[in-house]
């Protein structure tokens, strides 16, 4: 246990500048296996002091996740990095926002996303996939996860607007996040880069991408506004939603703001992770076979209560969350256990060591879907797995995505055979958890 200043007991961990530096390059090429070795060091959380006396706190302590996330939630908010970094390019809605505007928006769209309200954009989800995996290319050596990634992005913007957006639009909003996103993601993992943005400009270029997805948002809303026809997407409860007190709607830079974050928040993270499942079960013909037999039985729709798929989406997510951590700072001197740390200390809640930690899980390393199911063959909760997070702030769109996911295995496996190539997909710790390739071999079934 280290003494931070007097009166704080924080846990071991980095505290020189020197040992910063150091881990600073393999830290930037593997941040997760770079952290799972710390734990191994120091234990199921850590320290970093960074100059300034910034104090960072990764933990994969279940009980210390628990307790920032869920317990002691309203002593905790985003951090500027997320709220700062990200958000100036993506806005400020539900992802972005802290204190009393994130909780009044996030009451306001909260209802939109019941399982029950999602249930319209089901239909959409399917003809998307369908009418997307038909035109898929098959081989010996397929990369999958791009096309996994612009199906996620096709479906997250008819999920919003259910209208047919011209194919001109739909590749310039693809273009401007990618090149948005690669930006931020840049900025996120090489800070000194900063200086050269002034030269080469990135920095405005890319504030006009912003201003320019913003615009195409805004004429789609305009549009929106001019149809009476009725609409069951994303946008059209955006539009009707309505503060509780005032009874007043958002205004329009409101709704572009939780657009942008809908679009953001429901792509990438859904492509992550069936591109990582592929991966995951393509070695292994028991699973296969098993979801080969589930998808050509049920409909479509039948899959999204299936217990197995559902297993089998967890067991993938466990292994390979897509947000392997996320952060938070402490908004007054807080103590959890034996550490007690100052305001303005941040802890990082680590998912991917959490959800490998061998006090929680039989045989962690192993992909076995099994786990997550009881004896009664029924789908089982388990204590340490948060790939949603936890807390007020659980993912919105965590029923949108498993709906999502459960539909795509049910398409894929009805309509592909697939094995492995032996190539492992690398580990991209971005801001989520990407596989920098994905190929397998791939065959459309007779
Ligand atoms: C496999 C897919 C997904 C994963 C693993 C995932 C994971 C997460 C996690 C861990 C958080 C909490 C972050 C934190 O506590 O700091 C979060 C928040 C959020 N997610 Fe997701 N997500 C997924 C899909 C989606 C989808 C499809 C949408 C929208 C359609 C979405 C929208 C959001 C939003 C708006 C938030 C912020 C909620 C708030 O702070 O109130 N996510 N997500």
């Amino acid at each position: 246990m280290k003494i931070y200043n007097e009166q704080y007991k924080i846990p071991d961990g980095y505290s020189t500048i020197t040992l910063i530096l150091r881990s600073f390059r393999y830290f930037r090429r593997n941040t997760v296996n770079a952290i799972r070795l710390n734990m191994e060091k120091f234990g199921d959380a850590y320290s970093v002091i960074f100059p300034g006396k910034k104090l960072v706190i990764i933990t994969q302590d279940l009980a210390f996740i628990q307790y920032v996330l869920r317990d002691n939630h309203t002593n905790y908010c985003k951090s500027e990095f997320t709220t700062g970094k990200v958000g100036r390019m993506f806005g400020k809605g539900l992802l972005f926002s802290n204190g009393n505007y994130w909780l009044q928006q996030r009451r306001l769209i909260q209802p939109g996303f019941h399982a029950k309200r999602l249930q319209g954009l089901y239909s959409i989800m399917v003809e998307t996939i369908e009418k997307t995996i038909a035109d898929w290319p098959t081989g010996e050596g397929i990369d999958v996860y791009p096309l996994i990634y612009q199906l996620a992005f096709k479906i997250i913007l008819r999920s919003l607007f259910d209208i047919g957006l011209s194919p001109e639009t739909m590749q310039e909003m693809s273009f401007l996040f990618n090149k948005l996103q690669d930006f931020v993601v840049k900025d996120v993992n090489r800070p000194l880069r900063k200086l050269t943005y002034f030269i080469s400009r990135q920095d405005k270029i890319n504030l006009r991408r912003r201003e320019r997805m913003r615009e195409i948002v805004r004429n789609i809303i305009a549009e929106r506004r001019n149809d009476a026809g009725e609409h069951n997407d994303l946008l059209d409860m955006l539009l009707g939603a309505r503060y509780e007190d005032t009874g007043a709607s958002m205004s329009e830079e409101q709704i572009i703001d939780e657009v942008l974050v809908l679009l953001l928040a429901g792509h990438e993270t859904t492509a992550n992770t069936l591109s990582w499942l592929l991966s995951q079960v393509s070695g292994k013909p028991d699973v296969l076979a098993r979801l080969k037999e589930i998808s050509e039985s049920i409909p479509a729709h039948d899959s999204i209560r299936n217990d197995y798929i559902n297993a089998v989406i967890n067991e993938s997510m466990r292994l390979r969350p897509a947000a392997f951590m996320t952060d938070r700072v402490a908004i007054m001197d807080d103590r959890y256990g034996p550490w007690v740390y100052p305001k303005g200390a941040v802890v990082l809640p680590f998912f991917y060591g959490l959800h490998r930690h061998k006090d929680h899980w039989q045989d962690a390393e192993a992909f076995l879907p099994e786990r997550f199911i009881d004896e009664a063959g029924k789908l089982r909760k388990m204590p340490a797995f948060f790939p949603f997070g936890a807390g007020p702030r659980l993912c919105i769109g965590n029923n949108f995505a498993m709906a999502e996911m459960c539909l795509f295995v049910h398409a894929f496996f009805r309509a592909f055979t697939i094995a492995a190539t032996g190539q492992t997909p690398v580990m991209l710790p971005l801001i989520t958890l990407r596989p920098d390739k994905v190929v397998l071999q791939v065959q459309r079934k007779g």
